[in-house]
């Protein structure tokens, strides 16, 4: 009398095998789907994350090719009246690594032999100290070490290996613009560092 029901215990649990190795079976499929569905997942986000990254590494090597920024002094009209070397400053924004410093600049605006407005940088060839017009002497002079310039920026004596450098500049729309740039120091010839 207890075979029948033996058997039909023994048949259930037969079954139950079959059904859980059929249900491991997906679940285990099922388990790499997902594995690979969150290995696609994390290279996509992974690649989408390396994008700012990289813009972020490159970003002051494409940003020097890029600068090339002409700085607005003043209009034509207002500059009519110069003479001898004005002095005016412009805002340049430089950048050290990935830090972005923003200054102004002294630059020296005067007329040349032909009656054109150009820029000069007030920073001295020698040593980098801020050059200053003296009006009643009638050039410039360095403080430091008394590096002394004509008003077109010729050197006249003292130190520096050379002239005042000087800034490209145009007339744009009615006003004077100048590219701002810095030169090496200690040198004979002028030459651009950024
Ligand atoms: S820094 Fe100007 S003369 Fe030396």
């Amino acid at each position: 009398m207890s075979h029948p029901v033996k058997t039909h215990i023994s048949g259930t649990a037969h079954g139950f095998r079959e059904d859980y190795k059929k249900l491991g079976g997906a679940s285990s499929s099922r388990r790499s789907f997902l594995g690979v569905l969150l290995g696609a997942g994390a290279s996509g986000v992974g690649a989408l994350l390396s994008v700012p990254l990289l813009r972020f590494l490159l970003h002051p090597l494409v940003r020097a090719k890029a600068q090339v920024s002409w700085k607005e002094i003043g209009s034509v009209e207002e500059l009519a009246s110069v003479t001898s070397p004005v002095k005016k400053l412009v805002k340049v924004e430089q950048r050290d690594g990935w830090r972005r410093i923003v200054s102004e600049k002294a630059v020296y605006v005067y007329r040349d032999s032909n009656g054109h407005l150009c820029a000069l940088s007030s920073v001295c060839p020698h040593l980098g100290c801020s050059i200053a017009w003296h009006d009643d002497k009638n050039k410039f002079i360095c403080p430091c070490h008394n590096g002394q310039f004509a008003a077109d920026g010729k050197l006249l004596g003292g130190p520096p290996p050379r002239g005042m450098d000087q800034l490209k500049s145009k007339v744009e729309g009615g006003k004077l613009v100048v590219h701002y740039q810095t030169f090496k120091q200690l040198v004979p010839i002028k030459e651009v560092i950024a």
